[in-house]
């Protein structure tokens, strides 16, 4: 798989704690100054600190440019051959030239799942009305949600938080773990 990867060692593998199932989880991060070299990356890490205190495992972490067939080819791999349960990305959400993570993201996809990315906006909304700038989508490819995040980690942050309690019984139900919604 092409990108920079960073070394993942976290409970990768073992996906049963306490009896619960941990979801596979793959992040990636997409800017084309944090693989230069040029910017930190801070929101692929605080991606991962979120989602591993959820219950998490995260099995890939990525960097890549924003260079739309890259970023599609990577998603499909991590979907179709490292089955992944969950993929989020961060970044390339917005109105910039280079900002592609939707359209390859799209490409990737073969189900919508818009009420995840109309959750994060509406909760969003509330903190900043350039929220509406992100152009960020949810989908499903085969068994695993793809999800877009904008890329600072203030705004990681505040629409992983509006998203994270609900998507444990979307991914029950998208990997047959749950087979109805019945509460
Ligand atoms: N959402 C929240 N919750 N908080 C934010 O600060 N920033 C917005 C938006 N979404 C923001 C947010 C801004 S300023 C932009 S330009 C877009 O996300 C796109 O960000 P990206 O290009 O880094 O993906």
């Amino acid at each position: 798989m092409q990108g920079n990867r960073y070394p993942v060692t976290a409970a990768a593998g073992r996906n049963l704690q306490d009896g619960k199932y941990r979801w596979k989880a793959a992040v990636i991060t997409l800017s084309d100054k944090g693989y230069a070299g040029k910017r930190e990356d801070r929101s692929g890490p605080l991606i991962c600190e979120m989602i591993k205190e959820a219950g998490y495992d995260v099995e890939e972490m990525i960097l890549l440019p924003d260079e739309k067939e890259e970023i599609k080819k990577c998603l499909c791999t991590l979907c179709d051959r490292r089955k992944v349960d969950i993929i989020l990305t961060t970044g390339g959400t917005g109105f910039a030239p280079r900002d592609c993570t939707p359209e390859a993201t799209m490409e990737a996809a073969e189900r919508n799942a818009p009420g995840i990315a109309e959750a994060m906006r509406l909760a969003s909304l509330k903190v900043t009305p350039r929220a509406m700038l992100s152009r960020g989508v949810s989908v499903i490819r085969g068994k695993t949600l793809i999800i877009n995040l904008p890329g600072s980690p203030k705004a990681v942050r505040e629409n992983l938080e509006a998203v994270l309690p609900v998507l444990d019984h979307g991914l029950a139900i998208l990997t047959g773990r749950d087979g109805e919604c019945a509460r």
